[in-house]
């Protein structure tokens, strides 16, 4: 017999595999995260194909995501009063900060279910509301949408390349669009404005350096 699919239950399976935590550079948020003693955090790629799970980049706070949330944190009024989208949220951390901000909307977007779940218990975690969608939008138009914050998606060329190219056309189209991002391969080399510099404490075990120097961009309008 197979053993339970954990896709059946993402909520279950994040309660039981991470713990909750503040975010180094966003210490009022807290969020569900992997840490040294829960098992997700040496699973193997094996492993997780096994329990059917994917890649659990909702399970911590990205260099990326946490530069935009202090950004948020530091200037309120990018985001107060105004419909915000979280691309490619992960764990939600920049859903939950524009909440926290006053955003008079705010909606998470992720491919991945996990993603959902962890945005929806880190959302009650933080008491703020934060509706979640779970989709492919890249290509789609966003109506009613005033500001686009992007965090850490540099890191694979495909999703990165058709991610900016979307960028650019809703940049174009009115939204303010901002991407954090700590100078992964796939980062435009130009073109993008760069609006604040934050270093980031990460951990060691996720990435090479317990710090990453982190830019947050805008993507201009023209
Ligand atoms: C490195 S994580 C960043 C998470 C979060 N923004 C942060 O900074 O902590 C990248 C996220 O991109 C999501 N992703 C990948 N392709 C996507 C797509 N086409 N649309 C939306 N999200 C996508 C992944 O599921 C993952 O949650």
């Amino acid at each position: 017999m197979p053993p339970p699919s954990a896709a059946a239950d993402p909520e279950a399976f994040i309660r039981a595999h991470t713990a909750p935590g503040p975010v180094p550079l966003r210490p009022d948020i807290i969020l569900w995260q992997a840490t040294e003693i829960t098992p997700i955090w040496h699973a193997t790629a094996d492993w997780l194909e096994h329990h059917a799970v994917p890649p659990p980049f909702w399970a911590f706070p990205w260099a990326g995501g946490q530069a935009i949330s202090r950004l948020i944190a530091d200037e309120p009024s990018l985001v107060a009063g105004k419909r915000v989208v979280d691309f490619a949220a992960g764990s939600g951390l920049i859903a939950i900060a524009a909440a926290k901000a006053g955003a008079a909307q705010v909606t998470a977007l992720d491919i991945d279910p996990f993603a959902g779940a962890a945005t929806l218990l880190n959302a009650a975690l933080n008491k703020v509301r934060v509706r979640t969608l779970v989709a492919d939008m890249i290509g789609q138009k966003l109506p009613g949408t005033d500001i686009i914050l992007a965090g850490d998606v540099c890191y694979e060329q495909a999703f990165a390349e058709a991610a900016l190219a979307w960028f650019r056309d809703l940049a174009r189209a009115g939204i303010t669009v901002l991407v954090g991002d700590p100078g992964r391969a796939y980062l435009p080399s130009q073109g993008l404005c760069r609006l604040a510099s934050y270093d980031v404490p990460t951990s060691l075990e996720l990435e090479d350096r317990d710090v990453r120097h982190t830019d947050v961009w805008r993507v201009p309008m023209d």
